[in-house]
């Protein structure tokens, strides 16, 4: 029996602001964001959506089809907790109409929580084949302004539905992990955005991935030359293309620059108009390589390199089902990327600084979200979530 993921949805907010635009105000060269980092906009959260909105609404196609009464489990993976106790699933299985029998837990390791989520997922799976659950990961990346980060933020929630002989893709046993105690970004309780030593962060990154790759190389019987395409996580997506360099040097394989590109490009066209998402942003990448790729790649072995700050990191592999392009959302997706409404930088500003409050009154949020659920606002510190 597979085990793996049977369905991928994601929801990012319909607002951006164009990296030009930041470019403009801080008097920089745009080329520096568009090609530097290689990112082209950032999805800014409207003033009535969290990651409990995001992630009800990426989860919905998902619940649609199957039914609130299949999803027997609900793991919640998330950096951006609204809640020091309770789960921001919680909100989300009301939301949705999920079954009082289905389990609901949060997840946080940095960027990293999602996949351990999988990981527990498909764990839970291979016990009951019967039973299928939902990850969902859902982050809002925040820095403070004028700080090298800030071009590096965004917002997205993707929904996985992790079963028995998935239609997308079936992932191997065997992971290589890397965990090591590095502040390289982090985010103390009672601050809102991150701090980040960021030169040094990539530079773990690298490290991570080195290593993670090392042990999944033990633990596996599967060679560089046996993957055709590379998940990695995505904080911007030119370090997706400094990881896969190394991993190309690191296995001395003969591979021209267009050729190693071809291997992790159509990973990135969604990250690039969407920023960092954390716990989402590989995953989604994983949605833009299956519905952007014209190569039909059933049967084809997918590397996946996933990294949380602080750190965890974590390799591993799947394969390609054949067949899965009739499960995937790619309509629903580009039309809700289609669909969206660049800001402009005061409008930008406007939505950064809106604070939650947090004196206990009672606080209504203006209408911004097109998504199917909002955040309405907070009342006596109860969230108040509604459909739309
Ligand atoms: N035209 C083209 N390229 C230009 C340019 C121009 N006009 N100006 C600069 N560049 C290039 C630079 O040469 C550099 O390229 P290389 O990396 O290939 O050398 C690139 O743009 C970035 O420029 P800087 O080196 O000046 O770096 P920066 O000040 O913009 O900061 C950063 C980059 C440190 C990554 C910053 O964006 C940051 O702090 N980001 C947040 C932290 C982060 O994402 N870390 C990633 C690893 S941690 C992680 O993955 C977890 C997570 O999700 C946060």
């Amino acid at each position: 029996m597979s085990v793996g993921i049977d369905e991928i949805s994601f929801y990012t907010s319909n607002y951006y602001l164009d990296l030009r635009t930041l470019a403009q105000v801080q008097g920089a060269d745009p080329e520096k964001y568009y090609t530097g980092i290689g990112q082209e906009k950032m999805a800014i959260a409207a003033p009535d959506e969290d990651i409990v909105t995001m992630a009800a609404n990426a989860a919905l196609p998902l619940v649609e089809r199957i039914g609130p009464e299949a999803v027997g489990t609900l793991l919640f993976a998330t950096e951006t907790g609204i809640d020091q106790s309770k789960a921001a699933g919680i909100y989300v299985h009301r939301l949705l109409g999920l079954h009082s029998n289905c389990r609901v837990v949060e997840l946080k390791q940095a960027c990293y929580s999602a996949t351990a989520a999988i990981q527990m997922a498909c764990a839970l799976v291979a016990r009951q084949p019967e039973r299928r659950v939902m990850v969902i990961a859902s982050d809002i990346a925040r820095y403070d302004l004028d700080t090298p980060g800030e071009a590096t933020q965004g917002c997205g929630a993707v929904a996985l539905l992790i079963s028995a002989d998935p239609r997308l893709v079936s992932l191997d046993p065997e992971v290589g992990n890397y965990t090591e105690d590095v502040m390289d970004f982090w985010r103390p309780n009672y601050r809102s955005t991150a701090l980040v030593d960021g030169k040094y962060s990539t530079k773990i990154y690298l490290k991570a991935l080195k290593r993670a790759w090392e042990q999944f190389r033990q633990a596996s019987p599967l060679t560089f030359s046996d993957f055709s395409r590379f998940c990695y996580h995505l904080p911007f997506s030119r370090m997706a293309q400094k990881a896969h360099q190394q991993l190309v040097k690191l296995n001395r394989a003969d591979l021209s620059p267009a050729e190693q590109a071809a291997q992790i490009d159509a990973t990135l066209l969604y990250n690039r108009i969407i920023g960092n998402s954390y716990t989402a942003s590989m995953y989604i990448g994983l949605a833009s390589l299956l519905e952007n790729t014209a190569e039909d790649l059933a049967g084809q072995r997918i590397g996946f390199f996933s990294y949380g700050s602080g750190c965890v990191a974590e390799f591993f592999s799947g394969r390609v089902v054949a067949g899965y392009r009739r499960a995937l959302h790619s309509e629903h997706h580009r039309a809700l990327l289609n669909a969206r409404r660049e800001i402009c930088y005061e409008e930008y500003l406007k939505l950064y600084r809106q604070q939650v409050p947090c004196d206990g009154g009672e606080h209504t949020f203006p209408e911004g979200t097109t998504g199917r659920f909002r955040l309405a606002g907070i009342f006596h510190h109860k969230r108040e979530y509604i459909p739309c």
